[in-house]
């Protein structure tokens, strides 16, 4: 896994591992960022952690050789992105192509790149979310597996809005990376297979927290 910061999603797939909603196991987690927080998620799980920093690399390249060299000593079946706060190299995303996932806060194809609560806010939106996508070069722009909406509620501020899709992703990305597990969902040349079969539109996870769906003490 990689991860760059808090690492709640790399959390809510540790506990998805142990008590068998995922039928696999995280091998390793590696970071960029020397201080991450959800490293300490890692090391509480007993996993493997290691520090990539991309300060230390004179550029982009160099970087995602590393990176991609500390990841295959590893010999992963999947990558999970996860909060990764760098944009990858058309190389090292070709190298992990159909094995490599990401989540990302917003219902693609709408709100690719940052920012996207304050974004959901500023357009007036009534529904936002989540989504699971295998990674292509194309930045936030490849095959969606699964979605999960939540409202925008009254009053909403980009924190509460946030928190809102959070809680969402805790129970996505163990049900996407759970179906990529079980074999049911693959990515072939750029189209998520699922049971066999293209898949025409992301799936959409019904299985949310009442706090994610419901606009709950919201004025
Ligand atoms: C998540 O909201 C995810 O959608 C985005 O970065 C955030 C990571 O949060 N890509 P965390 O580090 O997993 O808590």
């Amino acid at each position: 896994m990689l991860i760059s910061g808090r690492g709640s999603n790399l959390k809510a797939l540790i506990d998805a591992c142990t008590d068998g909603r995922i039928d696999g196991r995280i091998i390793t987690v590696v970071s960029n960022r020397p201080g991450a927080p959800g490293l300490e998620h890692a090391r509480a799980a007993g996993i493997e952690q290691t520090v990539v920093d991309h300060r230390r690399f004179p550029d982009r390249a160099a970087f995602d050789r590393e990176l991609a060299a500390t990841l295959e000593s590893s010999a992963p079946d999947l990558v999970i992105l996860a909060g990764f706060m760098r944009v990858l190299t058309p190389e090292f995303v070709a190298r992990f192509a159909g094995r490599m996932v990401n989540i990302h806060p917003s219902l693609l194809p709408a709100l690719r790149g940052l920012d996207t609560h304050a974004r959901a806010l500023a357009a007036g939106m009534s529904t936002h979310g989540a989504s699971v996508h295998f990674v292509t070069s194309e930045l936030d722009g490849g095959p969606v597996i699964m979605q999960a909406q939540v409202p925008v509620c009254p009053g909403d501020t980009g924190e509460t809005l946030a928190a809102r899709v959070q809680l969402a992703e805790h129970r996505l990305y163990p049900a996407a990376v759970a179906l990529i597990c079980s074999g049911r969902v693959q990515c072939a040349g750029g189209t998520v297979l699922y049971d066999g079969q293209p898949l025409e539109r992301p799936l959409l996870l019904d299985d949310l927290p009442e706090a994610a769906t419901q606009c709950i003490g919201s004025p």
